[in-house]
C-alpha cells in the first residue's frame, strides 16, 4: 500500500478543534489553563506551527539522536574528561547539570499543559513532540552526569538541586515556576517557548557547546547540541501564539509577557552562564565572551524576531544593554566570595592574563571589579584567608533570587529598589525587577527569599553553618570551594608578573 506523504494529510488530521455539546468551550478550555483571552475556538484555527511533524518521523529522528549522543558517550569514556579537564571545566558541568536537569522536568508539565488546554491544534500538537523531548533532556542530563558521582558528590546535585533550598536553585525554580508550571498554555507558549528558548537556551546550548568542543569535552558538546535541535524545533510554538493574539487585539497582553519572561531569564542567565563563560572557561577555550554571545544570541535576535511580529523593544531596553556589560561581573564575584553555598567550585578567573582579557571584552574592567579583585588576590597571597570568605548573607532580591549588587569602584552606584505591598516590604534588585512585581503581585506576594526565610526562623542555628545545613548540603565535600584552589593567586604574586 502507497504511502501518503505527510503534505497530503497533515493539515486535515490535526484540525481537532470540534464543537463540544457535553460542556461548554469554557469548561473545555478554562481561561486560567488556557490562557485564550477570550478568544474564540475558530480563531486559533489559523494557528500556523512553522515545523511540522508526524510520530513516525519525530521517533526515527530523535532515536538516531540519542543513539547519537551515547554512542560519543560510549566511544570517548576513555579521554577521562573528569580526570584530565581543567577544574574550572568541570566546574561548569557541574554547574550545568544542576541548574538545568531538574529545569527540563518542569518543561514536560509546560509543554503538557499546551498539548491539553491550547485552544490552536497546531499549538496542541507540536506540544505533544515537545514533552517528549523535554523528558528526553530531562533523563539524559542525568545519565551523563551520573557516572561521576562516585568520584564526586558535587555531580549528585544534578538530581538534588531542584528538591533543595540552595540558593542557586531557588532562583531557577522561581523563575522556571513563573514561566513554566505556574502559567496557562498561551503563557508558556511565549514566556518559555518564545522568550526563553529561542534566544537564552541557544546561547547555553549553541555556546557552550563551542567551549565545550574547544576544551576537548566532545561528549557534552554532543550532548548539548542534540538537545538543542530539539529546542529550536519547539521553541517555534511561540511566534504563532503570539501572531494570533495580535490580530485578535491582545498586543498589550503580549508584549507584557515577552517583557517579564526576557528580563527574568536575563537575570538568571547573567548569574549562571556568565560567569561560566567569561571566568571558569579556560582562556584559550573561550570562543566568545559572555557579551559577544549575549548580542548575538539574544540582542540581534530578539530585536528581529519582536519586530517581525509587530511588538516592541522592551521598555528597558537600555537598562539591558547596559547590565549586559556590568552585572555578570559583580554577580561572578559575589558567587565565588560566597563559594561555600555553591555546588560547583567557582573559578576566580583573574590571572593576569585572564585580566587582560577581561579588560580587553570590556573596557574599564580593571577600575571596577579589578580593583576588588586586587584586595581579594593580595589577601589570598598574605594568607589572610579569613577575609575571604562570608560571614553574613547578602540582601536578596524578591524577584530574581539573587543578591542585590552595584558597580565597584568610583562610580558605587548599589541601589535597592523597595516597594510596600499588602503591609510586607519587598526589595528589588533593579527597577525592572519591582516592575515585574507589580504587573500580578499574587503571583509573587506569598514567595519568601533566602533572607526572609532566616528572618522568619526557618533556618537554624541563625548562621552560616545552619544556612549551609538549610541549603541540603550533607557534607563538607559538597560545599563549594575556589576550583583552582587559589594557584591562580600565585600568577599575580608580583615577582611572576611581568613587570609593567
Ligand atoms: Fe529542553
Ligand atoms: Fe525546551
Amino acid at each position: 500500500m502507497a504511502i501518503h506523504p505527510r503534505k497530503n494529510w497533515y493539515e486535515l488530521t490535526r484540525t481537532t478543534n470540534w464543537t463540544p455539546s457535553y460542556v461548554t468551550e469554557e469548561e473545555l478550555f478554562p481561561e486560567q489553563m488556557s490562557g485564550h483571552m477570550g478568544i474564540p475556538l475558530q480563531n486559533w484555527e489559523g494557528y500556523d506551527e512553522p515545523y511540522k511533524t508526524s510520530y513516525p518521523e519525530y521517533v526515527s529522528i530523535q532515536r538516531e539522536k540519542d543513539s547519537g549522543a551515547y554512542s560519543v558517550k560510549a566511544a570517548l569514556e576513555r579521554a577521562k574528561i573528569y580526570e584530565n579537564s581543567d577544574p574550572g571545566w568541570i566546574s561548569i558541568l557541574k554547574a550545568h547539570y544542576g541548574a538545568i536537569a531538574l529545569g527540563e522536568y518542569a518543561a514536560v508539565t509546560g509543554e503538557g499543559r499546551m498539548a491539553r488546554f491550547s485552544k490552536a491544534p497546531g499549538n496542541r500538537n507540536m506540544a505533544t513532540f515537545g514533552m517528549m523531548d523535554e523528558l528526553r533532556h530531562g533523563q539524559i542530563q542525568l545519565f551523563f552526569p551520573h557516572e561521576y558521582c562516585k568520584k564526586d558528590r558535587q555531580f549528585d546535585w544534578a538530581w538534588r538541586a531542584y528538591h533543595s533550598n540552595e540558593w542557586a536553585a531557588i532562583a531557577a525554580k522561581h523563575f522556571f515556576d513563573d514561566i513554566i508550571t505556574g502559567r496557562d498554555a498561551i503563557s508558556v507558549a511565549i514566556m518559555l517557548t518564545f522568550s526563553f528558548e529561542t534566544g537564552f537556551t541557544n546561547m547555553q546550548f549553541l555556546g557552550l557547546a563551542a567551549d565545550a568542543a574547544d576544551a576537548g569535552d566532545y561528549t557534552f558538546a554532543n550532548l548539548i547540541s542534540s538537545i538543542q535541535t530539539d529546542e529550536s524545533r519547539h521553541a517555534q510554538q511561540g511566534g504563532p501564539a503570539l501572531k494570533i493574539l495580535i490580530e485578535n487585539g491582545k498586543k498589550k497582553e503580549a508584549q507584557q509577557k515577552v517583557d517579564i519572561a526576557i528580563w527574568r531569564a536575563w537575570r538568571l542567565f547573567a548569574v549562571l552562564t556568565g560567569p561560566i563563560m567569561d571566568y571558569y572557561t579556560p582562556l584559550e577555550h573561550r570562543k566568545q565572551s559572555f557579551k559577544e554571545f549575549m548580542y548575538e544570541w539574544i540582542v540581534g535576535q530578539f530585536e528581529r524576531a519582536l519586530i517581525d511580529l509587530g511588538l516592541e523593544k522592551p521598555w528597558y531596553w537600555e537598562t539591558f544593554l547596559k547590565d549586559i556589560d556590568e552585572l555578570h561581573h559583580s554577580y561572578h564575584m559575589g558567587v565565588w566570595y560566597w563559594r561555600s553555598t555553591a555546588w560547583w567550585n567557582p573559578a576566580a578567573g583573574v590571572t593576569p592574563e585572564e585580566r587582560e582579557w577581561l579588560e580587553e571584552k570590556y573596557p574599564g574592567w580593571n577600575s571596577h571589579w579589578g580593583e576588588c579583585w586586587d584586595v581579594i588576590t593580595d589577601n589570598v597571597i598574605n594568607d589572610r584567608m579569613e577575609l575571604v570568605s562570608p560571614e553574613t548573607l547578602p540582601t536578596v532580591c524578591n524577584m530574581s533570587q539573587i543578591p542585590l549588587v552595584g558597580i565597584p569602584g568610583d562610580n558605587w552606584d548599589v541601589k535597592v529598589y523597595s516597594l510596600e505591598h499588602n503591609d510586607r516590604l519587598y526589595h528589588f534588585g533593579s527597577e525592572v525587577d519591582r516592575w515585574v512585581f507589580e504587573q500580578e503581585p499574587e503571583q509573587y506576594q506569598n514567595h519568601l527569599n533566602f533572607v526572609d526565610r532566616f528572618l522568619a526562623g526557618h533556618i537554624q542555628p541563625m548562621d552560616l553553618d545552619g544556612a549551609l545545613h538549610y541549603m541540603g548540603f550533607q557534607s563538607v565535600e559538597e560545599l563549594g570551594k575556589d576550583a583552582h584552589d587559589f594557584a591562580w593567586a600565585e600568577k599575580c604574586k608580583p615577582s611572576n608578573t611581568k613587570s609593567a
